[in-house]
């Protein structure tokens, strides 16, 4: 093998191996039990062994706490697995659920050291909760969020608690749907963060053309929109998919082929092994098969996907093409600050329980309504006495819109590393005025 060949493809495993992919964990089943640490590590172990593919060893998770208390217990499950973690405090809980978070996570670098600490990739400082805040979250009833303040008030809370731990230089993130970050009103929460995690989900973009075939060009528009705000930050993203059974929502229909077709084109074709990706997701469907699904593997937990994972198909597009980066970095600031009012969540939720702590029955109420919501994840919250409440959902999508422009951090926009196809101004033109929503209620 000539030299420059072996050199190059050094260069292409050390870009490579720097990249996180893996998939979201919520911290209950979907009927609404406590996932312990035998659970975690059947998933984790799961996912590292997937017919077909390799490298998801990462795991999102939205909640650092154990329903009953202390750290999840997940965590010992990554330890086990050797699974990387990217940590998530759940913030709409109010200041006291943020304090729980915290000391369960001060707790886990005390008990574990070392061991989880190099583990962790970041930390997700909330999770959607600027779109549960934003009138279609409201509409929605889409359950209790948390202004762009309580965040970044809660992101200083854990910077100060970590100081002088091992963790005290985390990268230290927020995720939320990329309508979320468009709405120039949050940029302090992406001044804040050293990345942005975003949430998109082109199925759930009802009220746009999005059949599968435009599902990519869904995906991408939101990813390079998310991108022409953070100022640079890197864009991760925290959760996509698209659902292997289920009704239809708008021109997205659910099937295990268009989720093929989606991972193939956006997983394989776009994200994994060059953006930080956690899709949404390895299984959502046990014990009960919720609607939409989203899992890979259906209700039994096994390495074997409903699907081909392999990418075989599919060449990556480079993500870090400069010429086509500027053309998308420069429309994706017009479309921003024309659709800063779009809104709108494009999320599943489904029974992964998303989590949530609370410090006594007041607060677990109102991460159950948090779970009901769309976020996207799940789920639902636990009381730090153990009390789960059950969730099951029924989509109830609505759909209003606003296209009142405003301004936007478009101002701040830093040129994208990202090419993929430059966004159409006018395609996105079609999204101000198009509110999207998804309903899950208990
Ligand atoms: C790849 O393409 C061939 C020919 O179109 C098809 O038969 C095969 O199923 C595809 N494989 C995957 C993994 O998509
Ligand atoms: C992306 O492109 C820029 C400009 O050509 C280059 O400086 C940078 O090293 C590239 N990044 C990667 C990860 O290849
Ligand atoms: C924009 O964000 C602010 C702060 O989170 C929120 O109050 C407002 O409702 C959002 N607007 C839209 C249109 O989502
Ligand atoms: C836990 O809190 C819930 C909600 O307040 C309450 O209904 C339940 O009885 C409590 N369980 C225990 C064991 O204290
Ligand atoms: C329970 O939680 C609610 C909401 O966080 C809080 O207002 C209330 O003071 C708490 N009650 C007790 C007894 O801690």
């Amino acid at each position: 093998m000539r030299s420059s060949t072996i050199l190059a493809l050094a260069a292409s495993f050390s870009t490579t191996s720097a990249v996180s992919k893996g998939f979201n964990y919520g911290a209950t089943q979907n009927d609404g039990s406590v996932k312990v640490e035998a659970d975690f590590t059947a998933e984790f172990n799961a996912a590292k062994s997937l017919v077909g593919t390799s490298g998801f060893t990462s795991a999102r998770l939205y909640t650092t706490v154990q329903s009953g208390g202390g750290p999840i217990s997940a965590i010992p499950a990554a330890i086990s697995t050797s699974t990387e973690l990217l940590l998530g405090i759940w913030v709409s809980g109010g200041a006291a659920g943020v304090q729980t978070e915290i000391d369960a996570l001060t707790s886990a670098i005390q008990t574990y050291g070392t061991s989880f600490t190099d583990l962790v990739i970041g930390l997700s400082i909330g999770s959607e909760d600027l779109y549960r805040n934003s009138p279609t979250g409201i509409a929605a009833k889409a359950g209790v969020g948390a202004d762009p303040s309580a965040i970044v008030d809660a992101i200083n809370k854990v910077k100060t608690a970590l100081a002088g731990t091992t963790l005290a230089n985390v990268p230290i993130g927020h995720v939320d749907t990329w309508t979320a970050w468009v709405n120039g009103s949050n940029t302090a929460v992406a001044e804040a963060c050293d990345w942005i995690g975003m949430d998109a989900y082109p199925f759930f973009q009802s009220t746009e053309a999005n059949a599968i075939d435009q599902g990519k060009s869904l995906f991408v528009e939101a990813y390079q929109n998310t991108q022409a705000m953070s100022a640079g930050k890197p864009v991760w993203i925290t959760e996509t998919g698209w659902p292997v059974s289920g009704a239809a929502s708008g021109a997205g229909i659910a099937s295990i082929a268009n989720a093929k077709t989606y991972w193939d084109e956006v997983g394989c074709g776009f994200a994994f092994d060059q953006i930080n990706t956690f899709w949404y997701t390895l299984q959502d469907a046990y014990p009960t098969t919720p609607d939409p699904s989203f899992g890979v593997v259906g209700t039994t937990l096994s390495s074997t996907p409903l699907f081909d994972l392999s990418c075989s198909n599919i060449t990556a597009t480079s993500t870090n093409s400069s010429s086509t980066a500027t053309e998308a970095a420069s429309s994706a600031k017009t479309a921003a600050s024309s659709a800063a009012s779009v809104g709108g969540g494009l999320s599943p939720s489904q029974g992964a329980g998303n989590g949530g702590s609370g410090l006594n029955g007041t607060a677990s109420t109102t991460l159950a309504s948090v779970a009901a919501g769309s976020t996207g994840t799940s789920g639902s919250g636990s009381s730090s006495n153990g009390t789960y409440v059950a969730t099951s959902k029924t989509a109830a999508g609505g759909a209003s819109s606003t296209s009142t422009a405003s301004s936007s951090s478009s101002s701040t926009t830093t040129a994208s590393s990202n090419s993929g196809s430059a966004i159409s101004g006018s395609a996105f033109a079609g999204l101000a005025g198009a509110l999207l929503a998804m309903v899950f209620a208990l």
